[in-house]
């Protein structure tokens, strides 16, 4: 069997995976750099045309007139500020319409992979995935792609434009903007990573702890664990503020840097071009110019140092999310092949193993199944019933042997038509926040109100529905938690009496139900077997007194 390996990514192959993902709205990307690279120039040469401003109204520079240059300023401020917003609402269309189309690709991969991925463990992994992973890649579309692309862009642009002033002059620039905007970044992120990763750890783990304290708060009680509990938590909340004081500690170095860096290279600049214009290499102006130029125009590289603190952890997120789309699920669904038909139901030679299991579940199981019949199957717990109607229902394919519905090999039948034609009563029933009704309708959207109740008579819950104020219209929601065990089983029981299938796979479907009610529920069974095929799980002995036959485990 295959097995689905957690493949690790370099970074580079994260950001074309996630890039990949974008191209449908490449144009809009483009468009939110473009508009984003000059705005930060409109940013940097409203001080630079000020600077022109100046150095005019002094008479030192005669390139243009005073008037001119005061109607430029004034564009380019109101432009700047239009600019900035158009940048903003485009990254932000950008980030929640990919993020959308991301949820898309995950479910539908998910749709594929499931069951057989929701019956394992790893579960609460892909709620994880499906939350907080898919978030924090918005902070990859909106606040990376595009910060970098424009860091780039305007100081490159800016390095060209100082370096008309003199050429030293815009290799000084240069190196400046990439020790600001890559070197100061990279460094710091090597060491913040590890910070970084000690915080989200410590958050998660007293996160968990908190809920974990909250939802078993009975027991804790019960068992005198209070006291013991909150000592451990106290400890886990001086941990994370000790990793917060660091983190704000290492962002502190790190602003304190960048600040130092841009100082540091205003002065050399001065001092570069103070040198120039005494050796009649520059114009006056163009000093002065320069010097501007250089000191206003670091806003998109310092902006690139906050950014890499978050990288290695949304690279992370983005790998997790490229994973599962690139998943292989179990078994592929069968799109085209025979419907399911009636007629004996045969296992022959069956041996299955889970991916993650050492031992076989099953081992030369065999046994026939016939219409218009009630089989028990009857085995001590773990030996194999559930996974025996998983491999029935195709959840799993079986590593040896076949199963044959009427003749036809299960994995030659279309799945809908497989899953459609099988009432299965899974041992966990799933009740959803809607009316009871609706919650027992879901097995036959058509079915009228009637059918509805026939249904949940047959199954020994029509009484109890009838006793609540609202009766078929209780809110499952509103009831909470106040239906029982056995309650929850006979609702999903109804569900397979409504649901108009010739055969019926219930998983010890009267595990949590008394006596009483069970003899109700087997006698339905026993009336509706005409013409069915019903397949009866149980590790009780006394369920199996209604079977025809029973296949021991
Ligand atoms: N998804 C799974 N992955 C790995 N092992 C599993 C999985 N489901 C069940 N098992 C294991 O397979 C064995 C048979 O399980 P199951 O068919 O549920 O037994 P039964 O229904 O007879 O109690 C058990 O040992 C169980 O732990
Ligand atoms: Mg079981």
């Amino acid at each position: 069997m295959e097995h689905n390996e957690e493949k690790m990514r370099s970074s580079f192959q994260v950001m074309a995976g996630l890039i990949g993902m974008v191209k449908p709205l490449l144009g809009f990307m483009v468009l939110a750099v473009l508009m984003g690279c000059i705005g930060n120039l409109a940013a940097t040469f409203l001080t630079v045309f000020g600077g022109y401003g100046l150095l005019s109204a002094a008479g030192v520079y005669d390139g243009k007139p005073f008037y001119v240059i005061a109607a430029v300023l004034i564009i380019f401020a109101v432009f700047r500020g239009i600019l900035r917003y158009a940048e903003q609402s485009c990254n932000h269309f950008i980030a929640f319409k990919l993020l959308a189309r991301i949820r898309h690709q995950v479910f539908a991969a998910l749709r594929k992979l499931a069951p057989a991925r929701l019956d394992g463990s790893g579960k609460g992994n892909l709620i994880s995935i499906i939350t907080s992973d898919i978030e924090l890649l918005e902070v990859f579309y909106a606040h990376t792609i595009s910060p970098v692309a424009i860091a780039v862009i305007t100081s490159v642009f800016m390095s060209v434009f100082i370096g008309y002033q003199h050429p030293a002059a815009g290799v000084l620039a240069l190196v400046s903007y990439v020790v600001v905007g890559a070197v100061i970044p990279l460094l710091n992120g090597r060491k913040g990573k590890e910070s970084g990763q000690k915080y989200r750890d410590s958050f998660g783990e007293l996160n968990t702890a908190v809920l974990d304290n909250l939802y078993g708060l009975e027991e804790l009680l019960q068992y005198g664990q209070t006291g013991k509990r909150m000592e451990k938590m106290a400890e886990q909340t001086e941990e994370l503020e000790k990793t917060s004081k660091r983190l704000k500690k290492d962002e502190n170095v790190q602003r304190i840097s960048t600040d130092t860096v841009i100082l540091v290279a205003g002065i050399l600049m001065l001092v570069l071009c103070g040198y120039f214009v005494r050796e009649g290499e520059m114009d006056f102006y163009q000093g002065v110019i320069a010097v501007i130029a250089v000191m206003s125009s670091f806003g998109p590289a310092a902006a690139l140092s906050a950014l890499s603190n978050n990288l290695n952890h949304t690279l992370a997120s983005g790998n997790r999310v490229l994973n599962i789309l690139e998943e292989k699920p179990v078994v592929e669904d069968v799109r085209e092949g025979a419907e399911l038909e009636e007629g004996t139901v045969a296992c022959q030679n069956i041996g299955f193993r889970y991916q993650e299991a050492q031992d076989g579940v099953l081992k030369n199981f065999n046994a026939d199944f016939e219409p218009g019949k009630i089989h028990g199957i009857f085995g001590r717990s773990g030996c194999g019933k559930s996974t025996l109607l998983k491999l029935m229902m195709r959840f799993y394919e079986a590593d040896q042997g076949k199963i044959t519905y009427g003749g036809e090999n299960v994995n030659n039948i279309r799945t809908d038509s497989l899953r459609s034609g099988i009432a299965y009563v899974t041992q966990e029933t799933f009740l959803f926040h809607d009316t009871i009704e609706n919650n027992i309708r879901i097995a036959d959207e058509n079915a009228t109100r009637q059918e509805v109740e026939d249904a949940a008579k047959k199954a020994s819950i029509h009484e109890f529905i009838m006793s609540l104020p609202k009766g078929y219209d209780s809110r499952l929601t509103e009831l909470g938690d106040c239906i029982s065990g056995g309650e929850k089983q006979r609702i999903g029981i109804a569900r397979a009496f409504l649901h108009k299938s010739r055969m019926i796979l219930l998983d010890e479907p009267t595990s949590n139900i008394d006596s009483l009610n069970e003899g109700i529920i087997l006698k339905s069974l026993k009336k509706e077997k005409e013409g069915k095929l019903i397949l009866l799980v149980s590790h009780r002995k006394s369920t199996m007194g209604i079977a025809d036959k029973v296949v021991q485990m």
